[in-house]
């Protein structure tokens, strides 16, 4: 009888529970809330308590001040934290170093060439990989295209010879710096302006949004608009937690996660557009804007870095993105 009642209160007591207290989801990342990704985290938690209506308490931590890079993921696999939106140039060190296709220089041209790949199959394909670490695949949020910074000016593609580049922890970026004659230092991007402050690098790569909104041009004489690559995110959640939550408590928070993926890339071009403007209007950085020329210059020393990944890249996964992006390495 005993046994009875016990069995009754243990399948009751977990829906009580759900009903008495919310679910917390720690949502840790490592920008400022005043970027793509910042507004889009922001977006997902005021959905997300307004429409569960008590019954989830989303707690966003920006600029890396729950977990930083290096941390975040595991952390997620462990269940410490319930959603994160890393770089998908960080994935490699997880053992998903597909991802890193998204690093190639050039090989998107536009958001339009983009989002045929991560609104598509291989966008998906990729997400499908991190299963098998336990995480499951939300969403691809937008920022932008990279430029080069430093405290020289970078015209010309040999003028990164000699130094030494911030990377995100990515085989393909290192190949792409030592393409360029540069020494590429992988480093969690909350150390990033500290390093460029003291110089212990002596310049970086990043879409503009990340540059101004981390001050980096206060410690940058050149900011280069080379648009030479992307960044862009997967966000991310533990799957078993994910699965863990009551059908309907998903399905509207999945229903947030679409509407702030919308308020993330829909920001990301004009951030990214402000934020040039903002480091221009500092007067504390030169922009460069090469000429046809140097950009044709800088597009032809790193189309090679295609053909150097293709130990780490399957060389289909390149061909069917060149498909849908019309991209040619030569
Ligand atoms: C970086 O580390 O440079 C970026 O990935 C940071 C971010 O999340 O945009």
């Amino acid at each position: 009888m005993l046994k009875l009642i016990a069995i009754a209160a243990a399948a009751i007591l977990p829906v009580a529970v759900f009903a008495q207290s919310p679910v917390v989801i720690k949502f840790s990342h490592v920008v400022a809330t005043d970027t793509p990704k910042g507004k889009g985290a922001e977006a997902f938690k005021k959905c997300g308590e307004e429409r569960a209506k008590g019954r989830v308490q989303i707690e966003v931590y920006p600029n890396s001040t729950l977990y930083k890079d290096g941390e975040e993921l595991s952390a997620l696999q462990l269940g410490a934290v319930q959603m994160l939106a890393p770089s998908l140039a960080k994935f490699g060190p997880l053992g998903v170093k597909e991802f890193e296709v998204f690093d190639l220089p050039y090989i998107f041209d536009s958001y339009e060439d983009l989002h045929k790949v991560t609104d598509g199959p291989i966008g998906a394909s990729l997400m499908k990989k991190l299963e098998s670490k336990g995480i499951l695949g939300l969403a691809y949020w937008d920022n932008g295209f990279k430029d080069m910074s430093a405290n020289k000016a970078l015209r010309m593609p040999e003028d990164v010879r000699g130094l030494k580049m911030r990377i995100q922890s990515s085989k393909v970026l290192d190949t792409q710096m030592r393409a360029l004659g540069g020494v590429p230092q992988v480093m969690a991007f909350s150390e990033v302006y500290q390093a460029l402050q003291t110089g212990v690098v002596d310049g970086t790569e990043n879409p503009p949004s990340n540059l101004y909104t981390q001050k980096m041009h206060e410690v940058q004489k050149y900011l280069t608009l080379s648009n030479h690559g992307y960044v862009g995110y997967a966000v991310i959640t533990n799957r078993n937690f994910w699965m863990g939550l009551p059908p309907e408590l998903r399905a509207t928070l999945e229903a947030c996660m679409q509407e702030a993926t919308k308020v993330a890339n829909d920001n990301a071009k004009k951030d990214n557009e402000d934020a040039i403007e903002a480091v221009r209007k500092s007067g504390r950085t030169q922009i460069i804007t090469l000429t046809p020329q140097e950009k044709a210059a800088w597009k032809k020393a790193l189309v090679k870095v295609h053909q150097q990944s293709e130990d780490r890249i399957p060389r289909e996964l390149m061909l069917s993105i060149y498909k849908e992006t019309g991209f040619k390495p030569d």
